[in-house]
């Protein structure tokens, strides 16, 4: 949930400090420091807010050195103000932390009866104040890997020493930490997005690792401070760079994206000659798979709710979906036929993470569907399939989301050819209406002048519900999900056929009510759960299909969408209910691409 950098270097580190920090901001943004050393003085800078505010801190009071150490970060141990950002320094050491130390509490009382006082409320200020203790007679690497021993919990570190001002440390157990190579200058860093302004030549710490980085060189070392080598990767560069362009935000220009994510990714996977999916390296022959369990959290959790609909619809298999948070304490009965899925846009969600390496410690077959391909759960996942969708940027997840649910799709149809459970003729058809959808989402965004309108009734409204059936009930889901984290106002999505044993007493005079009621086989009990809210003052927005058939002169809108397939309803719904959010968020003035209390990557349990 915290972004770090650290950089050494032949000049000036700040600027380059301060630029990662920017891009690592999807990662924290509650409060920010840097800490960088010149003729043997350790400077350290530090605020709670975001970035701009210690640079105005910087251009007053400069950071000179050309090794340093920088973070962002989103509170877990300690209010966001200055005395608790990062880094952590003592007279000799200074730290910056990515993780949760879990026995920080009992670590701290031991040092302050050694004499040590902690002037933060943070678990990070217990690091520093080890390595301090350990320097005393020893050297930083030795130092290091002694206090970590102490650590129970995650960390990804970056360390510097005043005394030794050409070297930075880092460490890695639980959280993600990558290191750069250029010419006269290394770097280290929360992920290879903090440092692809700087160099696409990247290399990954594994777990129990460390690294000592100098302008010249990069060493790295097990914990038996055994040398090892790291595969260097020369990564993509991103096409798509995350430039604005005209949209005044990202969550807007990532919306208006989608029909060219869309696009991408089916040039990924969909061969248009032979009319088939190129889709092969699964870890278990589909043949023999018995079930499919599909994880994640959020948005991408949604997506393995809708995903489950299609795999029942389109296969013979069992499937399991469930929140990563629970997935990783429950008492799961692992079975080695089955396929454990994992969806994720960053690839660093901490409770992801945990439950794909719980599925890998019972020696399961394991399946990432990722954005970032670099991310630690693509590393430890035995088949990563990218949606390619490029930089997210936007904390809520737009594109994402529908690449997540068209990576799914594909599959669940891939799987069912495999399995034969769809001849070719349907088969075909299936894959040719696909051509199709970057039109159709094209279509749905024209509904945005409506939402407009209809996002006015929030202001007033003290909640919301989204109701839907089937694979409409996840998108219900995700569209409440939306407008919560981008509007800060309460939103329920719930299964339409649950509202009579309780939430039906919720319903009462213009209270805004969405409902999804695509023309599939829910269609007429929708309608009725519709009469339903209406006869009890709700302001419903009906998203349907062009039919006449459903006439209440008490809907307050009716959006008439332009479905292509039924199976492919779940792309289409999710566009004006993220139009919905989006809108009603800017008329509350809400920060659209930083919403509050919340971070693009949740790597923290
Ligand atoms: C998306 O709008 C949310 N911000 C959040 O729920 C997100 O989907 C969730 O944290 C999972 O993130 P991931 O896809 O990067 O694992």
């Amino acid at each position: 949930m915290c972004g770090i950098i650290g950089i050494a270097s032949n000049k000036s580190v700040t600027s380059n400090i301060i630029n990662s920090l920017k891009r690592l901001e999807y990662r924290g943004y509650d409060s920010a420091g840097i800490a960088t050393i010149s003729k043997k003085n350790l400077n350290e800078k530090k605020c709670s807010g975001r970035v701009e505010e210690l640079e105005k801190i910087l251009f007053n009071s400069p950071a000179q050195g050309n090794i340093g150490i920088g973070h962002v970060r989103w509170a877990t141990h300690g209010i966001p103000n200055e005395v608790n950002a990062h880094p952590h320094s003592s007279e000799i050491v200074s730290v910056v932390h990515n993780g949760i130390i879990e026995n920080s509490n009992s670590l701290k009382k031991k040092l302050e009866k050694e004499g040590y006082k902690f002037k933060s409320q943070t678990d990070t200020e217990v690091i520093t104040l080890l390595i301090t203790k350990y320097l005393k007679d020893s050297n930083p690497i030795d130092a290091v890997l002694k206090s970590l021993e102490y650590l129970e919990g995650s960390f990804a570190l970056g360390i510097l020493f005043k005394d030794q001002s050409d070297i930075i440390i880092g460490a890695r157990r639980g959280s993600p930490l990558a290191v750069g190579y250029s010419n006269n200058e290394n770097y280290l860093g929360s992920d290879s997005y903090a440092l692809k302004a700087m160099t696409n030549k990247i290399s990954y710490l594994d777990d129990g690792e460390i690294c000592k980085i100098t302008k010249d060189s990069v060493e790295f070392f097990d914990v038996s401070k055994n040398k090892i080598n790291k595969k260097i990767l020369v990564l993509s560069e991103d096409k798509n760079e995350t430039k604005l362009g005209d949209y005044k935000n990202f969550m807007s220009k990532e919306i208006f994206e989608q029909p060219t994510t869309i696009k991408n990714c089916l040039n990924e996977y969909i061969d248009k000659i032979r009319n088939d999916i190129n889709l092969y390296d699964f870890p278990i022959d589909p043949k023999k798979i018995n079930k499919i369990f599909l994880v994640g959290c959020g948005t991408a959790y949604h997506s393995c709710q809708v995903a489950k609909y299609w795999i029942e619809e389109l296969t013979d298999l069992n499937v399991e979906t469930e929140v990563a948070s629970e997935f990783r304490y429950r008492k799961i009965r692992f079975n080695p036929n089955t396929l454990y899925i994992f969806v994720s846009q960053s690839g660093e969600t901490a409770d992801t993470a945990a439950a794909l390496e719980i599925a890998k410690k019972n020696k399961m077959k394991t399946c990432s569907i990722i954005n970032v391909v670099e991310s630690s759960i693509a590393r430890n996942s035995d088949w990563v399939v990218p949606i390619h969708a490029g930089p997210e940027i936007g904390v809520a997840s737009t594109k994402a989301f529908i690449g997540q649910m068209l990576v799914l799709y594909i599959m669940s149809l891939k799987i069912s050819k495999i399995r034969g459970n769809i001849d070719d003729k349907n088969y075909i058809e299936k894959i040719k209406n696909l051509k199709n959808l970057p039109q159709g989402i094209e279509n749905s965004l024209k509904t945005e002048e409506l939402i407009q309108i209809f996002a006015k009734d929030f202001l007033s409204a003290k909640g919301s519900m989204f109701l839907g059936r089937g694979s409409s009930f996840p998108i219900a889901l995700e569209g409440a999900l939306k407008l919560k984290e981008l509007s800060y106002l309460h939103a329920e999505g719930y299964p339409a056929g649950e509202m009579k044993h309780g939430p039906l007493a919720l319903i009462e005079d213009g209270l805004p009510v969405i409902i999804l009621a695509p023309k599939d086989k829910y269609f007429e009990k929708t309608i009725s759960n519709m009469q339903e809210v209406i006869a009890r003052g709700g302001k419903v927005l009906l998203i349907s299909d062009k039919h006449d058939e459903v006439i209440n002169e008490n809907i307050r809108f009716k959006i008439e969408m332009p479905f292509i397939d039924e199976l492919l309803n779940p792309f289409l719904l999710t566009i004006p209910l993220q139009l919905l959010a989006y809108h009603v968020a800017l008329l509350k003035k809400c920060d659209i691409d930083k919403p509050r209390n919340l971070a693009k990557s949740v790597t923290v349990e």
